[in-house]
């Protein structure tokens, strides 16, 4: 069977021509990089990060204005303006959501239904898959740790064997750490139907991202995408992960700092929790935006190892296309 023949039931469910979604990151996935993926046949999908609905609603229509094509909205849900976002994209008649950053309820899956727009989201266990489908969504991704930016515990791997092959009837694409198309070939053959990648399109020549941010990328390998070192269980640590830098450095001392100041009684441990928490505050963006690769944050997954040239999307994907039919075709 050839790779176009394989991706058949994912593309049908985002309606694009390869059953592959260009992941959304904030400050990356703007209009320019989402229609250039979706115009070059893959499913773009906008990242509304930290936006309002009046910003996202113009990103929206600049995107409309680039493609004609199908492309999602990535809404975090905990966004005070999560209510607004829905109401924009459904307004904007954009055919995906895709939630992220918590577990939708079924009032907000409802909501999204009500305008016409699929929902997609993650799940992080076997049970709240089922449930979630239970619940209505139209597809899942299954995102392991590997992947860059905000990750859960639990690898790829552990993922597919946990989820993928116990719901193979359900739609579900996989992401984290996946760029080659031998293992894109793979997991279709084992039942998803598409992956979602990221850290890859961070680095494309279509990517808006600074320069020395995809420079960063480009010259790092695998084990500098670590997630932060926690000290201490009382100050947990939201699991990101990103290239190691000055800046992930100095959040260990800073650590230190917050945990010596409440142990001699100095902050209180709400004051000490935020103080961790707003550390990283805007970090992406001067990373992203400003080209801070000292003391922004580099938001990567592990398959930066593979990632070592800035490279056209249409590049990428013809690669991955022959890559995954010299596969079919060997083991066929
Ligand atoms: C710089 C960066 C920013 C990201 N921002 C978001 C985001 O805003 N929302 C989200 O759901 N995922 C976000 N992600 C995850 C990607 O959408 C995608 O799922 C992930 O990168 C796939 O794994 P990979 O990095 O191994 O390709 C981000 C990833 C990176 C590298």
């Amino acid at each position: 069977m050839k790779f176009l023949e394989l991706m058949e039931r994912g593309s049908k469910i985002l309606g694009s021509k390869y059953a592959l979604l260009g992941g959304a990151m904030t400050w990356i996935s703007e209009s320019n990089l989402v229609s250039a993926m979706s115009n070059a046949g893959i499913f773009g999908v906008l990242a509304s990060g930290a936006m309002d609905g009046r910003l996202l609603q113009n990103e929206i229509a600049l995107t409309q204005e680039k493609t004609k094509c199908n492309f999602g909205v990535n809404i975090i849900l905990v966004n005070p303006k999560l209510q607004d976002l829905i109401d924009v994209c459904g307004e904007k008649k954009v055919s995906h959501v895709i939630l992220a950053g918590g577990i939708p309820d079924k009032s907000t899956i409802d909501k999204i239904h009500a305008y016409g727009v699929q929902v997609m989201t993650f799940a992080p266990s076997l049970s709240v898959a089922k449930r979630l489908f239970r619940q209505g969504i139209d597809a899942l991704i299954l995102e392991g740790s590997e992947a860059g930016g905000h990750v859960g515990p639990v690898s790829t791997m552990v993922l597919i064997q946990d989820i993928l092959l116990n719901m193979r009837e359900y739609p579900i694409f996989v992401a984290g750490g996946i760029l080659r198309g031998e293992i894109i070939a793979s997991l279709l053959q084992l039942g998803a139907v598409g992956c979602q990648l990221g850290t890859v399109f961070a680095c494309c020549k279509e990517s808006v991202a600074h320069e020395n941010f995809k420079k960063a990328l480009l010259k790092a390998s695998g084990r500098n995408a670590a997630t932060p070192v926690q000290l201490d269980k009382r100050f947990p640590i939201t699991p990101v992960r990103a290239l190691e830098n000055a800046g992930t450095e100095e959040f260990v001392d800073q650590q230190r700092e917050v945990l010596a100041k409440f142990e001699k009684g100095e902050i209180t441990l709400d004051n000490g929790r935020l103080l961790l928490e707003h550390f990283w505050a805007g970090s992406l963006r001067r990373a992203v935006c400003g080209g801070d690769v000292d003391r922004g944050s580099l938001m990567s997954g592990q398959i930066v190892e593979l990632v070592k040239e800035e490279k056209h999307i249409t590049e990428i994907i013809n690669t991955i296309i022959s890559e995954a039919d010299d596969f079919l075709a060997r083991v066929s």
